[in-house]
């Protein structure tokens, strides 16, 4: 259990490049390493892909081209981040020890890629710790070093879940610890059901390709389990890295998140070990501009503190089925969007083109023939406008939504929806403040203290925590206002239904119970509306049909057997407010709901056109405003409600500002 404290940043941003010294000639170095500093960067990441070249065969370990390469970036005022290298295991050390991991039906990932190493595998586990070792001992008092990269994106390519004979092992082993009898687990998971009772650890499967479904309890605790794996082998090398090199920062570059795509990981508990949380921002796999906004704030949510973007898409990516061209000012304009969520680095994905491998359609602040591409110049002229801006920072949110990777994996599991989706309900959730200018926090369900915030937005909290509802309850009756969405309180922590009336133990704050929850196909028309019918809203994939005890309904059903039963609902207690929202819709809050969480009082007091980003800002020493950026390829216009002093095109006092295609803009009230 933790504390939430408002997150603050001071906006200052500083900029860096991914580099493989080890793709160009020596003799290139020093010229890169120039041009690097002539672009005032201040960081370089090197090495995370570099296992065979430092062991080019067991235990014959050598750093020497990494040292001449360091010690000329660092003789240009450079500082390394130093990526271990452990997501490409050497074809040695593949040849020589099965440590490849298995997929979910048994089947070999084949060598030649990455990521291919089993987190339990002994022998992978070993070699691992060995190459780690040798690096920290010798770049811990190494001059020029910031900090390291732990591994490289683990859960990339969707190998946090491995299926051979170690995990399976592993896996009993945690299933052990966390149940301590076999007649616990047994009853934790409801095995009597289809007739899986187990009578020893040893016949506990791992939820491999069958002939219908495996137990939803099962398959929640093989996910925490595979997750807590690489937290486990993360852990490994972090602690080898604070033992020689005590001083250096720590942090993983993680993923942006999306069902199907980075969804395997607790991102959370791999936050716990890390210094600070970095990630990897290719916008061109988001949803949209809203979706990279979600990830940057999830990213600073997962250690409630400033994160970097350890890679930020340079410019045409290769791994798409089309990849779009990339206009002039968008890296430039998704830069700022990292400060505006208040990203403390910004480091490009790559610094060269790459020649040869698998990624050579994709783009570097250099080409292939080492020429500079126009990032070179937008990030020249990121640089210099940072250096002029006022010291900023961003506001803090005064909205947060909680977020849980169990509930996620749970209702993954058993959807009872096809295309129902936790995550595309945070997605809408955020849509919709986002595009009201609201700020918002990611914060981790089973934080005990909310008060740093007006409204706390619930989604989906399917699994039961009775200690979590006593923090809810007690931030309700001290004024805040909560709202809670469908499928709320329904299984125990195993993935098991309780047997309370659902919503189960949550009916006193929301002062509702349950008639009956309806997933709602596509092909069925459904409707809600408020309680005057002067505002009618589709609704998709799922209705909780309320009966209100205490609680009046805000909105209710329109159409099919359940019209005019409730959909949403109020309830009061003591100086706050408990909302209950049944169903899903786009725009995610109806109005009635909207003013009920006070969210009109703390949007923009202007219309922000499609598309347009706003981000509250506080100026050092008094004065506050908005970072603007426009996300379109066409010029907008903002309209303000007030007069503006726009700082980076040095207007004052304007109240209608057209933006640039990809235009940004800092404006100060
Ligand atoms: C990232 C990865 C990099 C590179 C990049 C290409 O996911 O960490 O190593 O593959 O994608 O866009």
């Amino acid at each position: 259990m933790f504390h939430v404290s408002r997150i603050t940043h001071h906006i200052l941003m500083k900029l860096g490049v991914d580099y493989y010294p080890e793709h160009w000639p020596q003799e290139r170095w020093a010229v890169d390493a120039k041009m690097m500093a002539d672009l005032s960067l201040t960081y370089v990441r090197v090495g995370e892909f570099a296992w065979g070249l430092f062991e080019p065969s067991e235990e014959e370990i050598s750093f020497d081209w990494l040292d001449t390469a360091i010690d000329i970036l660092r003789n240009e005022g450079l500082q390394l981040v130093l990526g271990t290298p452990t997501p490409t295991p050497p074809t040695w050390l593949t040849a020589n020890y099965d440590v490849l991991q298995r997929d979910e039906r048994g089947i070999v990932l084949n060598v030649g890629s990455r990521r291919h190493g089993c987190a339990n595998n002994p022998a992978y586990q070993i070699h691992s710790q060995r190459i780690v070792t040798a690096m920290a001992q010798h770049y811990g008092s190494y001059p020029g070093i910031f900090g390291w990269q732990v591994d490289n994106e683990f859960s990339c390519h969707r190998t946090t879940r491995c299926y051979c004979d170690h995990c399976r092992r592993a896996f009993q082993e945690w299933a052990q610890k966390r149940y301590k009898t076999l007649d616990h687990l047994n009853e934790a998971w409801g095995t009597i059901f289809w007739s899986a009772t187990y009578t020893d650890w040893s016949q506990i499967p791992l939820p491999m390709y069958s002939s219908a479904q495996q137990s939803p309890s099962l398959q929640l605790d093989f996910r925490r389990f595979s997750s807590d794996s690489w937290v486990a082998y993360q852990k490994q090398q972090i602690d080898i890295i604070r033992k020689y090199a005590p001083t250096h920062q720590i942090t993983h570059n993680y993923m942006g998140l999306g069902d199907g795509n980075v969804d395997q990981q607790d991102y959370f508990d791999l936050a716990a070990d890390l210094d600070f949380v970095s990630w990897d921002n290719y916008p061109q796999g988001a949803k949209g501009p809203d979706d990279i906004a979600l990830n940057h704030d999830m990213m600073r949510g997962f250690k409630q503190r400033g994160y970097w973007v350890m890679e930020q898409q340079p410019g045409v990516v290769n791994w798409h089925p089309y990849n779009r061209p990339v206009p002039p000012g968008q890296v430039r304009m998704w830069s700022y969007q990292g400060l505006a969520h208040g990203a403390e680095a910004m480091v490009y994905f790559r610094w060269r083109a790459a020649r040869y491998g698998q990624e050579q359609y994709h783009m570097g602040v250099l080409r292939h023939d080492g020429s500079k591409t126009r990032l070179y110049d937008e990030a020249t002229q990121l640089h210099a406008e940072l250096n002029r801006l006022p010291n900023i920072s961003r506001t803090p949110a005064e909205v947060a939504i909680l977020f849980d990777f169990s509930d996620w994996w749970t209702i993954q599991i058993d959807p009872h929806q096809h295309d129902f989706s936790y995550h595309k309900q945070v997605q809408a959730i955020y849509h919709h403040l986002w595009q009201a200018g609201i700020s918002v926090d990611i914060v981790r369900r089973g934080a005990t203290d909310l008060r740093a915030y007006k409204t706390v937005i619930v989604p989906s909290p399917i699994l039961i925590d009775e200690a979590e509802l006593e923090t809810w309850q007690h931030y309700v009756e001290s004024g805040g206002r909560l709202a809670i969405t469908c499928r709320a309180f329904v299984k125990n922590q195993s993935s098991v239904w309780t047997d309370q009336p659902l919503p189960a133990h949550l009916d006193k704050l929301l002062g509702v119970k349950l008639d009956e929850y309806l997933g709602i196909p596509p092909d069925m028309e459904c409707t809600v509306s408020n309680v005057a019918q002067t505002d009618i809203q589709s609704y998709q994939l799922w209705a909780d049909v309320l009966e209100p005890t205490t609680a009046e309904p805000l909105m209710v059903y329109s159409n099919q057997y359940w019209a005019g039963k409730a959909a949403a609902t109020m309830n009061k207690v003591g100086q706050g407010v408990a909302v209950t929202i049944g169903y899903l819709s786009e725009p995610f809050f109806a109005s009635s709901v909207w003013q009920t969480l006070g969210l009109n009082e703390l949007a923009l007091p202007f219309n922000l056109p499609a598309g347009v980003e706003a981000t509250r800002i506080s100026f050092e020493g008094g004065g506050e405003g908005l970072l603007l950026l426009n996300h379109h390829e066409s010029q907008t216009t903002v309209e303000f409600s007030q007069p503006v002093d726009a700082l980076l095109s040095e207007q004052p006092k304007v109240t209608s500002l057209p933006l640039a295609p990809f235009g940004v803009e800092v404006v100060r009230w």
